[in-house]
């Protein structure tokens, strides 16, 4: 089996009856919403669910996911969601897809983060993939060189040679800083900029790491 199919599988052998989901967004998240949805298809589990973006959504309810809004909930039990990076503290670097805002609104209002991984999302030190970061599109020049000013290779992202646009209306501007010895001081200097919205460091969010390794082999990291 595939071994971000094989991580999916044992996240969502913790979610229990009742209880509300946060769905994250990517091609390891993919597994689990559909093995969610199996689930509830064959009426061995009985749940709902906020999506961490558009595309996640629209394949929740596609597959039976019942999904609500945040005026609606009061917390989210567990958040299921992939990533770009994760270290052996359980930080993280999101945004791969996209979807780091949502995906850390979701994350902050979730009793517990569980992040599922193939063994090459598994890191020493982050910083290797390039940073996502979230910008409102006004003005963005001058982030993109305030972002440069602290050490990186900052690039827009591009989809058809035009700037990505997120969920959200924003751009996402990619920062390569090679090495992040300091992901939670990084974290505080780059939202300090006026015009970042977020950044994909997610820093003590995650509960839970699962790494499934391509023999089988799955690593569960706790903290
Ligand atoms: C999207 C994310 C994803 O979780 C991250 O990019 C990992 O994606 P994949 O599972 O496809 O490798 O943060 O914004």
């Amino acid at each position: 089996m595939n071994p971000k199919q094989i991580a999916a599988d044992k996240a969502v052998s913790f979610i229990e009856n009742g209880m509300i989901i946060g769905l994250g967004t990517g091609t390891t998240a993919y597994w689990a919403i559909a093995r969610l949805g199996e689930k509830i298809k064959n009426k061995e589990l009985d749940i709902k669910a906020i999506a961490t973006s558009t595309g996640s959504e629209k394949q929740a309810r596609e597959v039976g996911i019942p999904i609500l809004s945040f005026a609606e909930i009061d917390q989210i039990d567990i958040t299921i969601d992939g990533a770009d990076e994760a270290d052996e503290n359980l930080h993280l670097i999101k945004g791969g897809g996209g979807a780091l805002l949502r995906e850390k609104i979701v994350a902050s209002n979730s009793k517990k983060l569980i992040i599922i991984a193939d063994e090459s999302k598994l890191v020493k030190h982050l910083g290797k993939f390039s940073l996502p970061v979230e910008v409102v599109v006004f003005g963005w020049e001058k982030t993109f060189q305030k972002l440069q000013l602290l050490g990186c290779v900052p690039k827009v992202r591009l989809e058809n040679n035009k700037p990505f646009i997120t969920d959200n209306s924003n751009y996402i501007i990619d920062c390569a800083f090679n090495e992040i010895l300091d992901p939670a001081e990084l974290h505080e200097k780059i939202n300090a900029i006026v015009g970042v919205v977020e950044n994909g460091l997610f820093i003590n969010l995650a509960s839970k790491l699962i790494v499934a390794y391509k023999d089988g082999e799955v690593k569960i990291i706790e903290k």
